[in-house]
């Protein structure tokens, strides 16, 4: 990947507008194949827009970065200081609450990089583990994640509109963790 194609930032309230459109195009393009278009409409208003983004991005315990080129969002992630679901033990939890590169970026080397840049975010928020939560019919996500060296831990319940469904909760050490890189010169895995 080119070094100077992208640029890898935090997001603060000035985001809010550009983030919400983007967040919610790319949930879309993610899951709606997958999920009733009713589903997908009460989803999408109740999560994403500018008084939701707003609220996300002056919160204190959460961390949004974002990924620009020529000005434009081509991924992002959010790091939560949340509680997490009780089959995730490990100490000083700390969630992947989203984690989005947008398709002609797939594939490519950029979600390796965001995952190294969340790691720190979760370090910053005094996280040693990092945990997240992964729809079970996502199989591209699960085995990136499997990449870094995150493990599933259980189950999870997932309201999408009225559709409930089940998500995948997985999580690793922070100390122990890759970025999913694995070629010679990557953190590995
Ligand atoms: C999940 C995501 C961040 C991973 O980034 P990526 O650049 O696609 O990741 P990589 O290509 O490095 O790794 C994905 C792995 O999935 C597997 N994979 C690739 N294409 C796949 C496919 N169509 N179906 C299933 N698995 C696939 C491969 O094992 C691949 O690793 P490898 O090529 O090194 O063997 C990215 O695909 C994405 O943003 N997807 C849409 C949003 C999303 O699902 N986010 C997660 C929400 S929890």
């Amino acid at each position: 990947m080119a070094e100077t194609s992208f640029h890898l930032r935090r997001a603060g309230p000035a985001d809010a507008a550009a983030l919400a459109e983007f967040a919610a195009r790319i949930f879309s393009d993610t899951f709606a194949a997958d999920n009733r278009p009713e589903d997908m409409a009460a989803h999408l208003a109740d999560r994403f827009g500018v008084r939701q983004q707003t609220d996300e991005l002056i919160h204190p315990e959460i961390i949004t970065l974002v990924v620009e080129e020529d000005g434009r969002l081509i991924a992002y992630t959010q790091v939560r200081r949340i509680p997490p679901p009780d089959c995730v033990t490990g100490e000083a939890p700390v969630e992947l609450g989203r984690f989005y590169v947008d398709r002609p970026w797939q594939g490519r080397g950029l979600a390796q990089r965001l995952m190294a840049a969340a790691q720190d975010a979760a370090r910053e928020l005094g996280g040693r583990t990092f945990w997240l939560c992964v729809w079970e019919r996502n199989p591209r996500a699960i085995a990136f994640y499997e990449k870094c060296g995150f493990r599933d831990m259980g189950a999870k319940e997932y309201w999408l509109g009225a559709d409930l469904q089940s998500d995948r909760v997985m999580a690793g050490d922070l100390a122990r963790l890759g970025t999913g890189d694995t070629t010679a010169d990557g953190r590995g895995r």
